[in-house]
């Protein structure tokens, strides 16, 4: 039987609950299909870490992930948790991205049943696309880096063209995955950049074009990010998969993720050519923390994603139609603060409720 060697950063703030919600589905799906087993390395990492240590993560606990078949993360970083610069300390995404080469930042955008959109008259089926973050370089190539004078500071943005080659290659390839577009089933790939304002995103639409050329059974559009803003909002159903740089991949992916019930909805993976990091879009909101408040979904699809990721592609598809489910039958209210009427542990059993049952049929 197949063992994977899971490292585990359940994160600050209400981290540590999401993730153990997480992990309880989890252990439900390698019951129910019985053909897998996770062995999980529980390591500490992040802000409340730093306090303690002096450093967000071991030189141990990054060598375990170095070894890891899949990391599943909770949110990191707590806000007076700060480096000297100003810039938070406890947070991990960059360092794990970066270091790891996690080039691929996959944040999948879906309003699920008897959810409710902050878009009027949107329902399930009308917002479904996925949105690929180039996740090494970009504007955030200067994390850590800024240069500083009296006068000002000034950051760098990096595109490369392989770095910009790849992830428009990997957008392109999970395009064709996909049941295409909600408003007309097209594949599509949209490329939002701001090449009318600068010469690092001109060199992004152009190899988006150029990488373009080699996938002619799938349909190709560009969008300034700004008229991109609007258009998530006004026809978001006319995406599929959106490739963009980094930053603008992550301003975009709170925007859809409001639109599709909230980021409570709204898992990401990092993926790479050797390693890949699973978490939620959303942060580790320490007023929330230890109250059985936060919406589990967002880490439990995370939770699916790794599955998929590591080849249990059933065990993945388990977890969302459990998702589904559970969300049709109202077993996961949401008040208008994001957060499940009924607590956090509610809708974890309710998953695994319909976990169980698919199981049993
Ligand atoms: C994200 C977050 C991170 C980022 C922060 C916490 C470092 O906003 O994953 O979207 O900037 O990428
Ligand atoms: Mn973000």
């Amino acid at each position: 039987m197949q063992t994977y060697n899971i490292v585990v950063l359940k994160g600050d703030g209400i981290g540590p609950e999401i993730i153990d919600a997480t992990l309880q589905v989890l252990e439900a799906v390698v019951k129910s299909t019985g053909n897998f087993q996770l062995d999980f390395h529980f390591h500490p990492a992040g802000a409340e870490h730093y306090r303690q240590t002096g450093v967000n993560m071991s030189a141990e606990t990054f060598a375990a992930c170095q070894e890891a078949d899949a990391i599943l993360k909770g949110p990191m970083g707590l806000p007076d948790v700060r480096n000297p610069d100003g810039t938070e300390a406890g947070i991990l995404g960059g360092v794990l991205r970066r270091k790891l080469d996690l080039y691929a930042n996959v944040r999948p955008v879906r309003l699920f049943p008897a959810v409710s959109s902050a878009l009027a008259g949107k329902t399930a089926g009308d917002i479904d696309y996925v949105i690929v973050r180039e996740n090494t370089e970009g504007m955030y190539f200067s994390r850590g880096q800024g240069e500083v004078s009296p006068e000002g500071v000034k950051d760098t943005i990096l595109m490369t063209r392989a770095g910009t080659e790849r992830i428009v290659r990997f957008a392109f390839t999970l395009a064709r995955q996909r049941p295409g577009a909600p408003r007309d089933g097209v594949k599509r790939v949209t490329c939002v950049d701001k090449s009318n304002v600068l010469r690092s995103f001109a060199l992004f639409r152009q190899v988006f074009q150029e990488v373009g050329e080699a996938y002619p059974d799938i349909a190709k559009d560009c969008l300034y990010a700004d008229a991109a803003a609007q258009a998530l909002v006004l026809w978001p159903e006319h995406f599929d998969v959106i490739v963009c740089e980094n930053f603008l991949g992550d301003i975009l992916s709170d925007l859809g993720a409001a639109t599709a019930g909230g980021l409570g909805f709204c898992p990401g993976a990092n993926l790479g050519a050797k390693h890949a990091v699973f978490e939620t879009t959303h942060g580790s909101a320490p007023s929330l923390a230890g109250k059985n408040k936060a919406n589990p979904i967002a880490a439990i699809l995370a939770g699916a994603m790794m599955l998929d990721r590591l080849g249990e592609k059933a065990g993945g598809e388990q977890i969302v139609t459990a998702v589904e489910t559970a969300c049709r039958e109202q077993m996961v209210w949401i008040d208008s603060d994001g957060c499940p009427i009924e607590g956090t542990k509610n809708v974890a059993d309710a998953v695994v409720r319909q976990i169980e049952e698919a199981g049993g049929k």
